[in-house]
């Protein structure tokens, strides 16, 4: 989950085929009422942004994007055509073409990467002049960022030829000044920087502290942020289980590739010590596939690119294989979610056959782990992995259900819980297919000023229509910075009690 995918599903229609059947339960009844331990082996900046204060230049990480208006024109800097030609600087206003990507080499040297995804640099003919041309930044593609003291958003720009950006013209932009002490509004080297939509994962918290610091950052995390303690809560509150979202790297730790850092499989190591001392079950998750799925900083994205595609299904499936094969034996292993969220921009083709080749890693180290696998991200169709799903034997269908579409209490009751996630719960819930999973919902809302009745009423509604889920469900997520966000806060305040007697009666939906 992401703050910006809020907002794109308030736009987002379904079409969804109602289904009758009646929802079994797995077949022993049992059903997961789990909660995510969202945010610990994975980063996502909104959740605990004090993660990301002690990183110098911390408004300027990797995906984060900036725009520099010359000080004596007042014009923006700007890539002509997006990219793939010379850099100029006249326009009055910023859009896609005036809006660079940093590359953060460390926290003052950067490469900047056109709407085009080119990278800004040097012409190689002259090494003064300013084009994006390359493809793969190099060392023309470097530059530095010198801020003014006073005023952080005043700053230098300085090329790999030791000389300073500057504005000669509008059409002509060149790294030839010498710079001086002063920051005069004459001076062509002076530009205004804008540092946009902060972009905050596990990229950009890694090679943000950089390799010194980072290990040291993230193993403190790892061993604060979810602790035994936390398992016993969890296990003596109502809950059966707890869906924890992992990263790619954590395949190749202790030395994952750069910028990520070791030590997060210990971490896992632990989850599972506690699942099993507490009768938790584990509901692993792949909620950052190699390349990126869907672009989103939580999915360990550099920069925003979706990256994931074809020639991503080997590495994800051998993501996959390490995880079935250390854990298939873990009594506390309950399932193996191939990946989270992909990109509606992938094809249902390519998900469809990592999930085959997913499932079959899985299968060669256990023949009782449920394999989950998650609907497309905005996906209009909830059930178009369903006949695909179908195939396989103790396999789950995941879908995840935010709801954000409405701003009175009576129009998220009747518009999102009673109408929109019920049919989604029985679109994907059938009688002969998968099993159903809500693996993400939570009782945060866009109701202004709710009063705790309200939430309750809330949260209440939705756990009657998210048991019906054959496999069952998952809270988004355990702590959280933003209250209703977090289960703990959540049942610490009497907001939502899991173990209270008044039991849900599916039958009364
Ligand atoms: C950042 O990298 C540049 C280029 O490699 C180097 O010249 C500079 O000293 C580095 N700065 C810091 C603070 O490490
Ligand atoms: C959704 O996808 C499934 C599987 O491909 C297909 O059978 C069904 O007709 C689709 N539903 C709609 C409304 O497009
Ligand atoms: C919510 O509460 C704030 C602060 O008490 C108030 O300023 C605001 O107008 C309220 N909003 C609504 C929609 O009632
Ligand atoms: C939840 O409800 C149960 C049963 O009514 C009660 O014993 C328990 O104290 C409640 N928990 C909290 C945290 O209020």
């Amino acid at each position: 989950m992401k703050p910006n995918y809020v907002f794109i599903l308030v736009c987002c229609v379904l079409s969804i085929s109602q289904a009758t059947v009646a929802a079994p339960a797995a077949s022993n009844g049992f059903r997961v009422r789990a909660v995510n331990l969202g945010g610990w082996l994975v980063t996502e900046g909104w959740m605990k942004p004090s993660l990301f204060d002690a990183i110098p230049n911390r408004d300027l990480l990797d995906g984060t994007t900036v725009q520099f208006k010359s000080i004596t024109l007042g014009k923006y800097l700007s890539a002509e055509h997006g990219g793939g030609t010379i850099l100029i600087a006249n326009k009055i206003l910023a859009r896609s073409s005036e809006t660079f990507k940093l590359w953060r080499i460390n926290e003052t040297t950067f490469n900047l990467k056109v709407y085009n995804n080119q990278f800004i640099g040097l012409d190689t003919t002259d090494g003064v002049n300013l084009v994006a041309v390359k493809n793969t930044p190099c060392i023309l593609e470097t530059f530095m960022i010198l801020r003014n003291s006073d005023d952080p958003n005043r700053v230098r720009i300085k090329a790999s030829n030791g000389f300073f950006l500057q504005v000669k013209t509008e059409e002509l932009v060149t790294a030839d000044s010498k710079g001086n002490e002063r920051w005069d509004d004459d001076d062509p080297s002076i530009f205004i920087m804008t540092a946009l939509s902060p972009y905050q994962g596990e990229y950009q918290i890694t090679n943000g502290y950089g390799p010194v610091m980072a290990p040291k950052v993230m193993r403190e995390h790892w061993e604060t942020y979810i602790v035994e303690e936390d398992f016993k809560f969890i296990s003596s509150n109502g809950l059966n289980a707890v869906r924890i979202p992992i990263g790619w790297w954590i395949a190749y730790d202790p030395n994952p590739p750069k910028p990520f850092v070791g030590g997060s499989l210990k971490a896992l190591d632990n989850a599972f010590k506690w699942a099993t001392k507490y009768g938790l079950k584990v509901l692993l998750e792949l909620h950052a596939a190699p390349g990126s799925q869907n672009g989103f900083a939580l999915s360990g994205s550099r920069d925003g690119t979706l990256g994931w595609g074809l020639d991503s299904i080997e590495p994800t499936v051998a993501v996959i294989e390490f995880l079935a094969a250390r854990y298939a034996k873990n009594p506390s292993l309950y399932s193996i979610g191939l990946m989270n969220e992909p990109s509606l921009w992938v094809s249902p083709e390519t998900v469809m056959s990592y999930y085959g080749a997913g499932y079959d890693a899985v299968r060669r180290h256990s023949s009782t782990a449920y394999v989950v696998m998650a609907t497309r991200m905005w996906a209009h169709n909830v059930t178009e992995f369903l006949p695909f799903a179908a195939q396989f034997e103790r396999v789950v269908l995941d879908v995840h259900l935010y709801n954000f579409n409405h701003m009175t209490v009576e129009d998220v009751m009747n518009g999102d819980v009673y109408t929109h996630c019920q049919e989604v719960v029985s679109a994907v819930t059938t009688s002969d297919g998968p099993l159903s999973f809500v693996g993400e919902w939570t009782a945060e809302w866009m109701v202004p000023n709710a009063t705790k009745e309200e939430y309750q009423r809330f949260a209440k509604a939705q756990l009657e229509v998210f048991d019906r889920a054959t496999f069952g469900w998952a809270y988004w997520t355990f702590k959280h910075v933003g209250i209703h966000w977090s289960l703990e806060w959540m049942i610490n305040n009497g907001y939502i009690n899991l173990t209270a007697s008044d039991p849900i009666s599916v039958s009364s939906i």
